[in-house]
């Protein structure tokens, strides 16, 4: 059978017995297995949603499934599928009422996104294309995106606010303007339809209980997976590339923020969500950290040793890049509440509890 056929392992079915529970209704979170959808999921269900997770688990692993049961003392459920399957797509929605959508799913590595777009395209853009049709004829009208800093570019000015000028720099960056793009037309194309582009900056950390964290797969594209392999002495050392930027001590500088407030963000997000036609909100700190404030943060308050090595820049990296998250606070009420001490402690605590 075609739809079943994406419908296996795990608990996919869909909670019917939820549904009579006091619950403020169903959010279904594509990509929920991953790093920061599952973080959400824990936030959702704190704020009195029911979550339900749609994976098909490409980057990420099924025994997030079993943890996040773990942390929330129930069992969670999760679909099994592709979003760019429209049989399942079509099962998932049929089955039952869903509030909002939060759509995660997504590959987001640039590099490989540079070596195969086609699939960068494929996976995300015409997968949201899908989704929304799915959506369309059950008539769920609410989602919130995870966008990403991405779409700003190379900084032209800081901090940057949701006004800076759009450009892609590559192909995954393009998939996310593509897709912020495909959602303006999707909420002018029917009544009631309600969107959040959320521009994330640079998610990091882990849940406080080291249950759920980042697992990235082989070698990472982000700092901090970097950091703690080399300090668990899995990677030699860490390549920083530019000492001579001009920062306050020449090491490039972005806006870490810690996951669980990222998650929070969502859950404002959802509670705004009828107010908004298509809205467009960074959820950084505002703070940017260089790569050496974190090895020096990482290394205190964890006590471990992050050799590294400066390096020559990158082309087409920036000095510096951190948001302006002042609309967030006025239209979600949202800010961030976590410092880079807790993004460090809680990233070693998520490694060290995975042996
Ligand atoms: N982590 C970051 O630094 C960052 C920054 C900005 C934006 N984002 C965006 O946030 C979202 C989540 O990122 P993450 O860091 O949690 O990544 P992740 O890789 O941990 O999670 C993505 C999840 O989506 C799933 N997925 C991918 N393609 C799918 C498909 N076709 N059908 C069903 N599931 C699919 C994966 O299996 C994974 O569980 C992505 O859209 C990403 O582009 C992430």
């Amino acid at each position: 059978m075609e739809d079943g056929a994406a419908f296996n392992g795990l608990s996919c079915s869909w909670p019917t017995t939820l549904h009579t529970m006091a619950s403020r209704g169903i959010i279904l979170l594509t990509g929920g297995a991953g790093f920061i959808g599952s973080h959400i999921a824990v936030e959702v269900a704190a704020a009195g949603w029911t979550p339900v997770l749609l994976d098909n688990f490409c980057t990420s692993e099924r025994s997030v499934v079993d943890r996040l049961g773990e942390l929330m003392g129930m069992p969670v459920r999760c679909i099994e599928a592709d979003i760019r399957h429209e049989g399942a797509m079509r099962a998932a929605f049929g089955s039952t009422a869903v509030h909002a959508v939060i759509h995660l799913a997504g590959l987001k590595a640039v590099g490989e996104s540079v070596e195969k777009p086609e699939l960068y395209h494929d996976n995300n853009v015409r997968g949201t294309e899908v989704l929304l049709a799915a959506m369309d004829e059950v008539g769920v009208r609410r989602m919130v995106f995870s966008s990403s800093c991405t779409v700003y570019g190379t900084p032209q000015r800081l901090p940057i606010d949701e006004s800076h000028p759009l450009s892609a720099i590559n192909p995954y960056g393009q998939t996310k303007l593509d897709i912020e793009h495909m959602l303006d037309r999707w909420v002018d194309a029917g009544p009631d339809r309600h969107v959040c582009s959320l521009r994330y900056f640079n998610p990091v950390g882990a849940h406080a209980s080291a249950l759920i964290g980042e697992s990235p797969l082989g070698i990472p594209n982000n700092l901090m997976p970097f950091v703690v392999m080399v300090a668990r002495g899995e990677l030699p050392e860490l390549g920083v590339f530019g000492g001579d930027w001009p920062t306050h001590d020449g090491t490039g500088v972005r806006d870490y923020i810690h996951v669980v407030d990222l998650a929070r963000g969502h859950v404002a997000a959802l509670d705004q969500l009828d107010s908004m036609h298509h809205e467009r909100i960074n959820l950084g700190t505002g703070m940017g950290a260089s790569v050496l404030d974190v090895v020096h943060a990482f290394e205190r308050m964890n006590g471990a040793k992050v050799p590294y090595a400066i390096r020559p820049r990158r082309a087409g990296d920036a000095a510096a890049a951190y948001a302006d998250p002042s609309l967030a606070e006025r239209r979600l009420g949202w800010r961030a509440q976590l410092g880079l001490d807790d993004m460090v402690r809680d990233a070693w605590s998520f490694a060290q509890r995975q042996g």
